[in-house]
């Protein structure tokens, strides 16, 4: 062996450390570190913050660097959808607070309608009662719905998505170096989990002032407000706020009177709806014009469509209010636009029929009253969400 050859060698040699050094700087989600976004996000989720409960210890367990950043990826990957088109991030957008805004209701595959409103996905991973009728209850098999979805992103099979992951070569060894395994059902799930897990932001002004013990982080009309929703107007019946933590669900389902309405409406012809014809311009069509122009509008019996019990018609799951001046459109089908609206639609005691909630009830609260609620809500807002938007936004393939 020459000197010369030596000398190459010893090139090749570093060239390779240096390639291998590269590959795994563009993994963003590469080694235990905390210097990447992912060891970060996934720290975050971990410590939690004063008012969230702890994640069970098996949802804790598969929730590292390599998993979050997986998880991310696929959750921004087009490329999963029948014919490339959509993601689970452009129903679920992160400038959104992983909602849709813009949508009552979701649309997906080739502008398909989906009958409800794309819920946030923050702070999703401490709740057990997933979808508007709680028909999923874990995140690690939520994620087959809307992959096979007609509507949603239209895979023939689930099957079809695990062949793609195991095929597209830049996912090549991630499975691997997650799981230790190729890509399954399983790590798929763990993957998407752990990522949605790791959106949470930093506590929000009620946390700090109600477990953190900061007494002036809210204003004395907010904390009216707060009196409010525990005691006269008795939000915090079914949007629990504890002394420990506050999720503001029961993970239970309620008739509000707000599903039955709205089948009501449906089912009469004569009703009229607000369509905005340009932004802020509204008119109100008739039903009739409404649906000769678009998709007939599905009827949605809530939980029933799961159990089949009678005594489940239009009762819906408890959506948390964190974020919830972030989240609107607001109710299962986005049919509510402001949290105005939303808290006078309680004070005026829902829309009494025979089955709705006796918790929901003619209120009588004075303007003021209406005020200091709205205002309550607007302290739930999370502090640092833009940290989780330059996080979903950090690499391909979000926009590929
Ligand atoms: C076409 C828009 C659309 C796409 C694409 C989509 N979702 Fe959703 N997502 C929705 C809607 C609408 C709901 C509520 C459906 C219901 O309650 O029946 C929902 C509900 C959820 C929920 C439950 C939220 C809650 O509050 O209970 C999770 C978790 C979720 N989606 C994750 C995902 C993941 C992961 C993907 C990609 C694999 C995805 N979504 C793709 C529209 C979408
Ligand atoms: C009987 C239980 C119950 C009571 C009492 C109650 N809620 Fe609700 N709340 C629900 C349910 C169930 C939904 C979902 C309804 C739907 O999607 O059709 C909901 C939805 C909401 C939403 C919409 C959230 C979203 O993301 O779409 C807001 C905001 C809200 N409630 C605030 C309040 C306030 C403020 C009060 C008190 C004035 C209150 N709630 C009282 C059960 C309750």
């Amino acid at each position: 062996m020459t000197i010369s050859h030596i000398a190459s060698r010893a090139m090749w040699s570093v060239a390779c450390v240096v390639v291998a050094l590269s590959v795994r700087s563009a993994d963003p989600g590469a080694g235990a570190a905390t210097e990447t976004w992912a060891g970060r996000a996934a720290s975050r989720a971990l410590a939690g913050h004063p008012g969230l409960p702890q994640l069970r210890a098996p949802d804790r367990a598969r929730l590292t660097p390599e998993s979050v950043a997986l998880g991310r990826k696929i959750f921004f990957d087009r490329r999963l959808s029948l014919n490339g088109t959509i993601s689970c991030g452009m129903c679920h957008v992160p400038e959104q607070a992983f909602a849709s805004n813009e949508l009552s209701t979701a649309v997906g595959f080739e502008g398909r309608s989906v009958k409800r409103n794309a819920p946030t996905l923050l702070y999703i991973g401490h709740l057990d009662v997933l979808f508007h009728d709680g028909r999923e209850t874990s995140l690690e098999t939520q994620f087959v719905g809307p992959l096979v979805a007609h509507n949603e992103m239209a895979n023939p099979s689930i099957g079809r998505v695990v062949d793609l992951l195991r095929t597209l070569p830049d996912y090549r060894g991630s499975f691997e170096s997650a799981f230790g395994a190729p890509a399954g059902l399983d790590s798929i799930g763990a993957a998407l989990a752990a990522y949605q897990r790791t959106l949470i932001a930093g506590p929000s002004r009620f946390d700090r002032w109600r477990f953190g013990g900061e007494g002036k982080a809210l204003t004395e009309e907010e904390q009216r407000g707060f009196a409010l929703f525990s005691g006269k107007a008795g939000c915090a019946r079914c949007h629990v706020a504890g002394t420990r933590d506050a999720m503001f669900t029961d993970q239970k389902y309620h008739d509000t009177g707000y599903g039955w309405w709205r089948e009501h409406i449906r089912q009469s012809p004569e009703a009229t709806e607000p369509v905005e014809v340009a932004p802020g311009v509204r008119f109100n069509l008739g039903r009739d014009v409404v649906a000769s122009v678009s998709a007939p509008q599905q009827a949605d019996l809530g939980r029933y469509e799961v159990t089949l019990d009678p005594r489940d018609l239009w009762s819906f799951r408890t959506p948390s209010l964190r974020n919830a001046a972030l989240t609107a459109p607001y109710m299962h089908d986005g049919g509510i636009r402001t949290l105005a609206d939303v808290v006078a639609f309680y004070d005026a005691g829902g829309r009494p029929h025979a089955r709705q909630s006796p918790l929901v009830r003619p209120l009588g609260l004075d303007a003021a009253e209406r005020a200091a609620l709205v205002a309550f809500l607007g302290t739930l807002t999370s502090a640092g969400i833009d940290e989780l938007v330059r996080e979903a936004r950090t690499a391909p393939p979000d926009n590929w």
